[in-house]
């Protein structure tokens, strides 16, 4: 296409979109934008469409997909006995970046829940994909559009060069502002639960719901989100507090290793590694975090060193991403043992 979807007005987006329900309704993956990553989306009552995801996604079968809806009422198609809880955070967040696990309704095929007796439910908040669902009118069923496991992509161009000819379209909305995926908040038990924090924050629901929420545990993986490794690149991450990150990065020059640095400020760091600096505010590295490490990936570096974020409530889900790109390639022989002490 000539022109990219995020430049065109609402009614040319609406034909645009056009073909793009189309390709949906004939069983055919869509790549769309949302305000948090790109999506892989099938039909999501087309099991045979939603079974062509896992297989190009390479993910395990059991891990359920968020099915994206157009608007809050559609919650009454897809799950059934809502909490009111629901109707709430729904009317205050949608459409955003907030997932809510709910009890699902008969109409939703087993390939999407994992064969889990609940659903994920969302209402993106993205011109084009919010035009895609009105147009297509059913709900469609979407991982992040990347490979099981590593970066979710926040452009276009990440989704092709990471899943190419494997998806019929791929819908250019520019780059997510977002940047990591949703907020993802469990209504289906008892009490509420986050499964995965995310730009809406716990204190923010818990504002909403007027109750304290339960925290994501140690309990078995329940969503591939949970799994300690995930949303990793192929180079080694090191998450290095800042009191450190000098001496580190001159350890690993003087093995002789090529290395990258992502930190806020870039302290006193030798020329010889490459540094890119970070805003100082969660939502900053929330957008830039995942375009940033896909950059570094490609330059094969030995290690992508990065300040360690601050413990403070604000940036949760940045941290629970650093941790889980980290946690893919442990780091064998702790800081101490190579004579590195905090200055
Ligand atoms: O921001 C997002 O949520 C993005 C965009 C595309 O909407 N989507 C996304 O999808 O991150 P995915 O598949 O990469 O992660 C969805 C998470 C998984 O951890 C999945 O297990 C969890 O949602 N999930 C979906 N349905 C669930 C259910 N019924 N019970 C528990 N977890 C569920
Ligand atoms: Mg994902």
């Amino acid at each position: 296409r000539a022109v990219p979807e995020h430049m065109l007005s609402t009614g040319e987006l609406l034909t645009a979109n056009q073909g793009a329900a189309e390709v949906l309704r004939g069983g055919g993956l869509v790549a769309f934008p949302t305000e948090t990553v790109y999506g892989l989306g099938a039909d999501a009552e087309n099991p045979a469409a939603v079974a062509r995801i896992f297989a190009v996604k390479g993910r395990p079968a059991d891990h359920p997909l968020i099915v994206h809806i157009a608007t809050p009422d559609q919650i009454l198609h897809w799950a059934r006995e809502i909490p009111t809880m629901a109707w709430h955070l729904a009317r205050r967040y949608w459409p955003g970046p907030l997932t809510l696990i709910l009890r699902r309704a008969s109409c939703v095929p087993d390939i999407v829940t994992g064969g889990q007796d609940t659903v994920g439910l969302r209402v993106p908040d993205h011109p084009l994909a919010l035009a895609l669902l009105k147009v297509f009118g059913g709900g469609i069923a979407a991982p992040s559009a990347n490979r099981f496991g590593r970066v979710s992509p926040t452009t276009a161009a990440h989704v092709r060069e990471e899943l190419g000819d494997a998806m019929d379209l791929i819908l250019d909305g520019g780059p997510c502002h977002v940047g990591i995926e949703s907020t993802i908040l469990d209504l289906s038990g008892h009490q509420p639960r986050l499964l995965r924090p995310g730009a809406i924050t716990l204190a923010e629901i818990e504002a909403v719901l007027k109750q304290p929420i339960a925290q994501p545990g140690n309990e078995a993986p329940r969503v591939p989100g949970m799994l300690r490794s995930h949303y990793a690149p192929k180079t080694p991450v090191c998450l290095i507090p800042p009191a450190y990150l000098e001496a580190e990065v001159r350890w690993h020059l003087g093995q002789g290793q090529r290395v990258a640095v992502l930190s806020r400020i870039a302290l006193l760091l030798p020329d010889a590694c490459l540094w890119k600096g970070m805003p100082d505010y969660p939502a900053g590295w929330a957008r830039e975090l995942y375009a940033r490490l896909r950059a570094l990936d490609v330059q094969c570096f030995d290690y992508i060193l990065i300040e360690a974020p601050p413990i403070g409530a604000d940036w949760q889900a940045v941290r629970d991403r650093l941790e889980r790109a980290a946690s893919a390639h442990p780091i064998s022989s702790p800081r101490s043992s190579r004579g590195i002490s905090a200055p």
